[in-house]
């Protein structure tokens, strides 16, 4: 084997380094740098493109990708249309979030459609997998359960029963015979990656990856796959709340934008296919500390609470700040914006804001929404009924324009809001029944949606 084929892995944290240290240059910790042989000949990560003379970008057929559904909309939509053929996609997500429980319901409706399906389990029995297929009502003769840690033995089985989906659950429980290193390691879970990349493109057999994300930052985790991988799947909820949100986090395929909305029951994942009215359900209108704002993820708009409890810290303590379900550092900046061009005291006061149902919404267009929380909840006031509102809040308390207004407003008037308080500009045309008030600051926008 050439020198250069040899590199070294922190098992800590991933850092690559093309000699040996006894102390990993980056992470600082001793004696985890391990040594990782590139397999011979062309890396496994190179596309397989046809050698040959160049052609114009008209003469390539795009439909050659062509998709096959999983038959779980919920999924397919998020994949942009279903599964390609050859493509490695990894779901990560916390541990017992339900990524077995998703990947199981896809693999059989997609048995059902296309053909056989392998599902390999490296973590579980496979009697415990059959009886979650039992509950789930995914029993069926076209999917195959394989109980198996090891890679070369999956390219073998693949090889046997050449199934048209291959389910390997999960990535940290594999490992490569050409490594020595523990299963889950940073150096394992790469090798393990690189192979099952080269089978998915050799055999064009579409692959799902399993990978556990840890609270601690994922060590050995997906986050070191993701540029070895197609399309990063995400998998997020609150354990509690029963929500799960499908995001794709990176996508060779198509857009990263679409997102997906399952319910946990008894029986496994259900898609819910009007989110919106899932997460209002449970709201109580007239409440002070409340909005609504119409959110965008991708195409999808959806209407999501925000609830902001204002109340007095302790003295001589730190006020708290504690944020659930938005970004921690925006919200930061519309509590100061709040402050400084509102006149609203936060400086002592505890502030705890929280998105009901598990959801997270990062876009700027939510800062309105939370703004009118706080303020309402500090000053008791209630946003008027039917109204909600949609706006970035900039530095000066000017409230910023949003992205397609009007596939928001339209999905606030299908859940019969009559009102939106939304930014100024050229306003397209509102739904019939709709009233849209362009707002230009922060005063102007709680002078609109507070009932007097
Ligand atoms: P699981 O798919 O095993 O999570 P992961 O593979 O991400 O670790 O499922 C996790 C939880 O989901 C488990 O605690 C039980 C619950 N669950 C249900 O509520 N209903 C069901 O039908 C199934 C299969 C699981
Ligand atoms: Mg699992």
């Amino acid at each position: 084997m050439r020198k250069d084929r040899i590199k070294y892995i922190c098992d800590r944290c991933g850092a690559e380094s093309p000699q040996w240290h006894g102390k990993c240059q980056s992470c600082g910790e001793w004696d985890a740098l391990v040594e990782f042989r590139l397999p011979d000949g062309p890396p496994a990560v190179t596309r397989r493109a046809p050698m040959g003379a160049p052609v114009t970008a008209t003469q390539v057929d795009p439909d050659t990708q062509a998709r096959s559904p999983s038959g779980l909309h919920e999924l397919d939509r998020v994949l942009g249309g279903g599964i390609v053929p050859g493509s490695l996609v990894l779901l990560a997500g916390d541990p017992g979030i339900g990524k077995s429980t998703l990947l199981l319901q896809a693999a059989s409706s997609f048995a059902a459609a296309h053909g056989g399906c392998l599902y390999v389990t490296g973590e579980e029995s496979l009697s415990q997998v059959a009886m979650r297929s039992r509950r789930l009502h995914t029993l069926s003769s076209r999917l195959l359960l394989l109980a198996e840690s090891q890679v070369e033995a999956i390219a073998q089985q693949v090889e046997q029963t050449s199934p048209q989906l291959l389910i390997v659950d999960s990535v940290q429980a594999m490992y490569s015979s050409a490594s020595t290193s523990l299963p889950g390691t940073v150096s394992q879970v790469r090798e393990c990656t690189a192979r099952l990349l080269s089978l998915a493109k050799s055999s064009a057999l579409p692959t799902f990856l399993v990978g556990h994300v840890t609270k601690e930052g994922a060590v050995a985790g997906p986050r070191l796959l993701e540029h070895m991988v197609d399309t990063v799947l995400s998998l997020e909820g609150d354990r509690h709340s029963g929500y799960r949100l499908l995001r794709c986090v990176k996508n060779r395929f198509g857009s990263t934008d679409e997102l997906g909305l399952f319910q946990m029951t008894e029986n496994g994942l259900r898609g819910v296919p009007d989110a919106s009215a899932a997460l209002l359900a449970e709201r109580r209108a007239g409440a002070p500390g409340s909005s609504v704002i119409p959110s965008l993820e991708g195409t999808r708009p959806l209407l999501v609470e925000i609830q902001a409890l204002v109340a007095r810290a302790a003295p001589h303590v730190t006020p708290r700040r504690s944020v659930t379900g938005l970004d921690y550092g925006r919200t930061c900046l519309v509590l100061a914006v709040l402050e400084k061009r509102a006149g609203i005291p936060l400086a002592g006061e505890d502030v705890f804001v929280n998105v009901p149902g598990g959801i997270r919404v990062t876009e700027p267009a939510t800062d309105l929404g939370l703004a009118l929380a706080v303020a309402g909840s500090y000053q008791d006031a209630v946003i008027r009924p039917s109204t909600a509102c949609v706006g970035e809040v900039g530095l000066t308390g000017e409230i910023r324009a949003v992205p397609r207004l009007d596939r928001r407003l339209a999905e606030l008037a299908r859940h019969g809001f009559r009102c939106c308080v939304a930014p100024p500009g050229p306003q397209k045309r509102a739904p019939d029944g709709m009233q849209v008030i362009a707002v230009e600051d922060l005063s102007q926008a709680f002078r609109a949606a507070f009932s007097s």
